[in-house]
């Protein structure tokens, strides 16, 4: 047997990274098989995007060896891991929104000099056949900017396919995915996989890494904590590796009924949002789940509530009073907070430090004047610091410095501290990892308990069920259903695909 064959294709050896004081790695070992899904776990900030910025060459690492298909390499640059067959598909994906599908993948792929000729239509039939076998019915010439952020991941992999990449890794690639496109993507990386492909998989959500990886490291505080099999692991133990102790997981129950009614919607729409006819109250202590499919209008709807693109039928009332939200600066006024989904685009700014981050929405109530700032700034971040458990070297340090999970509860701490009287919530534990999952899930019910009216939306089954005292099921813009906290996962399934027949197992 030829030995190299058997080689790993990428070793990776006691890996050290520092940012300044942070030790975000501390003597990695990692390798990878051809044809194996090798699944990288761990909670936030343990380092696996940093482990993953090594492998591909974004990022040097102050200490170990890189090995890949035999190769011990000196340094790794984006180029030469390019060359090495080493690609990663990115979260979001970074391609030409102006330019079509065509021409994205042959930039991505030809290197031809300047002076070369394209070859408009051996182009578009080559991305015709990639985008075939990664399963994407996208038209080649369709602009970038057109598409989704799944379609768009699609054409990463397209391309990756087409560079021949042995090495495919993704970071936490389905955290804004439909159920059918997860089902997708995971054909796709079983395909790689059978061609022989390694691939690097990270994601929280457990289930995905039982249904997908044959082997798991486990990441605790920038050391591997042991690598396994799948099949001899089971959720908790993964859980009590990453955590190192035991979670419950258990759902906080509510403790009083709630009390008088805070928001009311009354046959509210809006037809540039796609929201139509919602009728739904909120009261003081109540967390009102909104499941439903992606797409199904729940974003918008909050979107609505929060002033960024305005009702424009029905009537919205706070504690009894009709008002108008034109705008988010009156949302806030109001008393009205929205977490949003996508916090890369929406929530942290990465320049600007955390304790600014955290209490830019209340400067101007806060700090009257500017030399009282500092000070009443650090204590209310060090307050939320400490209440979220984020990890950062410090209030001072960037946003974009924390690692993803804890850039989201730096965006939660940011409406929290409003103080509102109604908080929305849209995907609040996404790309968060179990045990700040769990934290979150009791500060929300512990902010329910002070009086809050709370409306969460959340694309994960389990947490919708478990936390919610009402659940609304979205469907095309509307709200199809109300079901009570407790409802089974068929029934909301059901209202969510617009399944009435199965309501009798109601
Ligand atoms: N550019 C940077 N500057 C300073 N510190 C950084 C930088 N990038 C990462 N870190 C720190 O390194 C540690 C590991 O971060 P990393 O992004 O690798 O975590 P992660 O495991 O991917 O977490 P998550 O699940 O939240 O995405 C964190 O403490 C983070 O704050
Ligand atoms: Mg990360």
């Amino acid at each position: 047997m030829n030995p190299s064959a058997s080689a790993p294709l990428l070793t990776l050896r006691r890996i050290a990274k520092n940012y300044g004081g942070v030790r975000a790695l501390r003597g990695v070992d990692f390798d990878l098989a051809a044809g194996e899904v090798h699944a990288l776990l761990g909670e936030n900030g343990a380092g696996k995007s940093t482990l993953i910025k090594v492998a591909t060459g974004a990022h040097r690492p102050d200490a170990g060896e890189i090995t890949v298909a035999g190769r011990t390499l000196d340094g790794l640059t984006p180029t030469l891991a390019q060359q090495l067959g080493i690609a990663c598909i990115y979260q979001q994906p970074a391609l030409f929104p102006d330019l079509t599908v065509a021409e994205n993948i042959g930039l991505r792929l030809e290197h031809g000099g300047a002076a070369r000729r394209i070859d408009w239509p051996a182009r578009r039939a080559r991305a015709t056949d990639l985008l075939a076998r990664v399963g994407a019915t996208i038209a080649p010439d369709t602009e970038v900017g057109e598409l989704s952020m799944p379609e768009q991941q699609l054409v990463e992999i397209a391309c990756a396919v087409g560079a021949g990449a042995r090495i495919v890794i993704m970071d936490e690639p389905t955290a804004s995915l439909t159920q059918r496109e997860q089902a997708r993507l995971f054909t796709v990386v079983r395909e790689l996989r059978t061609a022989g492909v390694g691939v690097i998989y990270i994601s929280h959500r457990l289930e995905e890494i039982f249904a997908l990886a044959d082997r798991v490291t486990v990441l605790r505080d920038g050391a591997s904590v042991g690598t396994h099999p799948v099949a001899a692991m089971d959720e908790a133990g993964l859980i009590k590796l990453m955590v190192g102790r035991e979670v419950a997981q258990l759902y906080p129950p509510a403790e009083s009924p709630p009390g008088d009614v805070v928001l009311s919607l009354q046959n509210v729409g809006c037809s540039a949002a796609g929201v139509r006819a919602v009728s739904l109250e909120v009261r003081a202590g109540e967390i009102f789940g909104l499941a439903g499919l992606v797409g199904a209008g729940r974003t918008e709807l909050a979107r609505v509530l929060f002033g960024l693109t305005p009702a424009t039928a029905g009537e919205i009332k706070l504690n009894g009073r009709p008002i108008a939200i034109g705008s988010p600066q009156q949302a806030i006024e109001l008393g009205i907070a929205y977490v949003p989904e996508d916090r890369r685009r929406h929530g942290v700014i990465l320049e600007m430090p955390v304790a600014q981050n955290m209490t830019m929405a209340v400067h101007r109530r806060l700090f009257p004047t500017s030399w009282l700032r500092s000070g009443a700034e650090q204590s209310l971040a060090l307050e939320y610091v400490r209440d979220l458990a984020v990890k950062c070297s410090s209030c001072d340090a960037p946003g974009g410095s924390l690692s993803g999970g804890n850039q989201q509860k730096v965006s939660l701490a940011r409406w929290l501290a409003t103080k509102p009287r109604v908080l929305i919530l849209d995907e609040p534990t996404q790309g968060v990892d179990v045990g700040a999952k769990s934290e979150i899930h009791r500060i929300i019910r512990r902010l329910a308990k002070d009086g809050l009216a709370v409306l969460m939306i959340s694309s994960d089954l389990p947490e919708v069920l478990g936390m919610s005292d009402r659940i609304g099921v979205m469907r095309a813009g509307t709200l199809a259903a109300v079901l009570p906290g407790g409802s089974d996962a068929h029934t909301v399934m059901a209202m969510a695909l617009g399944q009435e027949g199965d309501k009798g197992a109601a």
